[in-house]
């Protein structure tokens, strides 16, 4: 060996050995936890695992998932955590190409009683619905289906270059939330599949959405009831069914929405521009204070649409 050649080795062994020594301790990469980035593997587990140890640090710590594909089933990632966790996704996520397997599971991947979560990092959420959209469109009796990404009962969220394709049902459900930062997000389903909402709002409040690109088969954003304070600001939806407030007032007990702005939002080819809609029944639910602004439409069906005769199964019992 000529002596450069060792001198090589010797740093090489010496920063190997440093890197071993200062591993960052708050980084936990699912592939240490038996994660397979060969896009067949169950890694669910080991994504669970993960959690769990990022979940209890007492520092903010950092689950990276790297390049590949990773097979999942269902994953619930559960708090209260002892500090903030960032999940860095740079890899893409696989949902079951067989939809039986989450067909009767309302969610895929789901974040739950997190105070501060950051997801990030331009990976992508593969849903695998398409063999559902043709059971649904052939007028087959087949599951539900599950939504893709829930973010439910947690607070000051940032979800931000978010890819989610081909989901089942929705896309993105944020749910009891309080604080959720969106942004760079991305939409992609067949203008025709079934029930691919986009993003989906509901009983949260001080909820911003930026930046996003949504092209889906339903409503590329929809704003359910118990919004409070919403900011939806350079958007583009198509194809989709616009950007829609309710359904509303499906139930007679229900929270209002309210405080809704969406400005600066480009509508291509789609079936909606902005809509609010609302069942045909006796209900103490409502929207106020809601401003749409900056609307650029092309080729949009219905650019503005209120209905308050809202059936779309044209079986509505308590019709007044
Ligand atoms: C939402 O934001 C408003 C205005 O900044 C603030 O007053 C309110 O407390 C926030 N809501 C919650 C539930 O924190
Ligand atoms: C309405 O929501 C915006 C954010 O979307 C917030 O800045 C503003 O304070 C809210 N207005 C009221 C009256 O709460
Ligand atoms: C909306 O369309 C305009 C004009 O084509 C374009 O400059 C802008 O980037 C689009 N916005 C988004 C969010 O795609």
């Amino acid at each position: 060996m000529t002596f450069p050649a060792i001198i090589c080795l010797v740093l090489a062994l010496l920063s190997m050995f440093i890197s071993l020594v200062l591993a960052d301790p708050t980084i936990f990469n699912v592939v240490s936890y038996g994660a397979k980035p060969d896009g067949k593997t169950d890694s669910a587990q080991a994504f669970v695992s993960a959690w769990t140890k990022a979940c209890a640090s007492m520092q903010p710590a950092t689950i990276y998932v790297p390049a590949g594909k990773f097979a999942l089933g269902q994953v619930i990632f559960i708090g209260p955590c002892s500090n903030k966790v960032n999940v860095m996704l740079i890899g893409t996520l696989v949902a079951p190409s067989d939809y039986t397997v989450l067909g009767n599971k309302a969610y895929w991947v789901v974040f739950q009683n997190i105070n501060g979560l950051k997801v990030s990092g331009n990976g992508i959420l593969d849903g695998q619905g398409t063999s559902l959209w043709a059971c649904k469109s052939s007028g087959k009796s087949c599951p539900l289906g599950a939504t893709t990404l829930e973010i439910t009962n947690s607070n000051n969220i940032v979800v931000s270059g978010l890819t989610s394709i081909n989901s089942q049902m929705f896309h993105i459900v944020v749910n009891a939330c309080n604080n959720v930062n969106m942004q760079g997000v991305r939409v992609i389903a067949a203008g025709n599949s079934i029930n691919t909402n986009g993003i989906h709002v509901q009983l949260s409040s001080n909820v911003t959405i930026l930046n996003s690109n949504m092209r889906t088969g339903d409503d590329c954003i929809s704003v359910g009831p118990g919004t409070i304070n919403i900011w939806i600001e350079n958007v583009a939806c198509g194809p989709g069914h616009g950007i829609s407030i309710g359904s509303l007032g499906k139930n007679q007990q229900e929270t209002g929405v309210q405080n809704v702005t969406i400005t600066t939002a480009n509508f291509t080819g789609t079936q909606n521009g902005v809509r609010i809609k609302s069942w045909p029944r006796p209900s103490n639910g409502f929207a106020r204070n809601i401003i749409f602004q900056h609307v650029n439409m092309v080729n949009v069906q219905n650019p503005i649409i209120i209905d308050q005769n809202y059936c779309p199964s044209k079986d509505c019992p308590h019709q007044v």
